[in-house]
This record gives structure tokens, sequence and C-alpha cells, in this order.
């Protein structure tokens, strides 16, 4: 039996390329709530991934011990290794709409819950590989802060101005629970955001849904691009 070397939380409007998996075995699906949400392992080359397509959040009224049981489905399914994306607002003035940011820290805005958290929760082996193998594929990669809100609208433009006053690249309603809850339980964890729009302070943004659901396929494309190369070094 393989063992499932990465867990992956795909976030919204992100997809995985059917042309990259084989051996697609769906464990669950509920069509409920915002995000049609679906669990399935299946390989990437020799590598076994198991995947959540949609998660949990906050603003549809979950608690934390709910939102984080993909990542304890993950560890109990043995996976040693956790990539959690998610779309988000862009902040840095150097980023595009579209552009993937690597996680290099965050700030909790939602956070009061008793998971154990680290300073640093984020492997610097898997972020190695992410940005060597995304560097041969010749797609760029930021780093950055993400801050997570509890949501579920987007930013005032008078909180945009806090924000990037605060030293925030990426805003976002995800992925924090879920980043403390699998460092809690020792898995090695990466997390990724799309920016899928950009927060300007001087223009009151309307983001649609629908918009951000456009963009992030669009990056879909890129994170496919990078994932059997990053896949096939993970044990
Ligand atoms: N703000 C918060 N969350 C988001 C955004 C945003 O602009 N875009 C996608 N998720």
């Amino acid at each position: 039996m393989n063992t499932i070397v990465l867990a992956l939380i795909l976030g919204s409007g992100l997809e995985l390329d059917e042309s990259l998996i084989t051996s697609k075995k769906l464990l669950f699906e509920d069509k409920s709530g915002i995000h049609h949400k679906l669990v399935f392992t299946c390989m990437i080359g020799d590598r076994k991934l198991l995947v959540f397509r949609g998660r949990k959040h906050f603003y549809e009224g979950n608690g934390f011990e709910s939102i984080t049981s993909s990542v304890r489905t993950a560890s109990e399914m043995g996976a040693g290794n956790i990539l959690i994306t998610n779309a988000a607002g862009g902040l840095n003035e150097n980023f595009d709409e579209g552009d993937l940011m690597l996680i290099n820290s965050h700030i909790n805005f939602i956070e009061k819950m008793n998971h154990k958290r680290s300073p640093f929760p984020y492997s610097k082996t898997l972020q190695e590989i992410f940005l060597r193998v995304s560097g041969e594929m010749k797609i760029k990669v930021h780093e950055g802060v993400y801050g997570c809100y509890s949501g579920p609208a987007y930013e005032t433009s008078g909180e945009v101005r806090f924000q990037k006053k605060i030293g925030l690249d990426a805003a976002g309603m995800s992925t924090l629970p879920e980043v403390n809850a699998a460092g809690g339980l020792g898995i090695n964890v990466i997390a990724v955001s799309v920016i899928t729009n950009l927060l300007k302070e001087n223009f009151p943004q309307h983001t649609a849904h629908e918009d951000v659901l456009n963009i992030s396929k669009i990056a879909s494309a890129k994170l496919n691009a990078i994932l059997p190369g990053f896949v096939s070094e993970l044990n």
C-alpha cells in the first residue's frame, strides 16, 4: 500500500488538473454550502495524495474543530506533509491578480483557539522544494505575510489602509486554523495564496465571488504545473 506523501487543501476555485492524476478514489462529497466539497485520494506519478477540494469556513458558522477536521483526517490517514492553499486579496504593490504567494508568516485576526502554535509553523524544507520547482517551471512565486479575517465581506478601504500599514501582503478568510492544527499534529506545513484580486485603499473594491473564482482557475494552472515536480521530491 502506498503511503500518502501529501495532503492538499484546495482553496476557492482551485482545481487539480484531471490529466495529472490517476487512481482517483472519492472518499466524501458534500454539495451543501457555498463550496462544493470533495475528498479523494489520487496518484500523481508514483506519489499518493489526499485531496480536500473546498473547505469549511468560519464565516459559514463553523467552529474551529469543524474547520480543522480535514487536517485530523490527513493525520489519521498518515500524511506527513500538507499543502494548504487559499484565495486571497493582494495588498503588496508588486502583486498581480493570478499571482501565487508562499505564506512565510501570518497574523491571525480570528484566533481564539487552543491549538499549540509555533512562531514559524511552515516547513523550510517544503518551501525550498516549492520555490525551486516553481523556478524550474519559470513560475513566479512571491513570499509574504498573510492576514486571516473572519469574513465573509471583503475589506473596506479603511481596512485596506490599515492592513497595508501593518505589513500584510495578502488578506483572506481561511488557512490559519488548518496551519496551526497541522503543526500541532506534527505534519510538515506549506501554505500558498492565490491572489485573486488586488486590494487598493483609494478604489473601494466590489470584488465579486465569481471574479475570484475565475482568476483562481487561471492560477490553478500554475499550481498544477508545480505539483508534479513538488510531490516527486516528497517522501
Ligand atoms: N479579502 C479577503 N478574503 C479574500 C479576498 C479579499 O480581498 N479575496 C479572496 N479572499
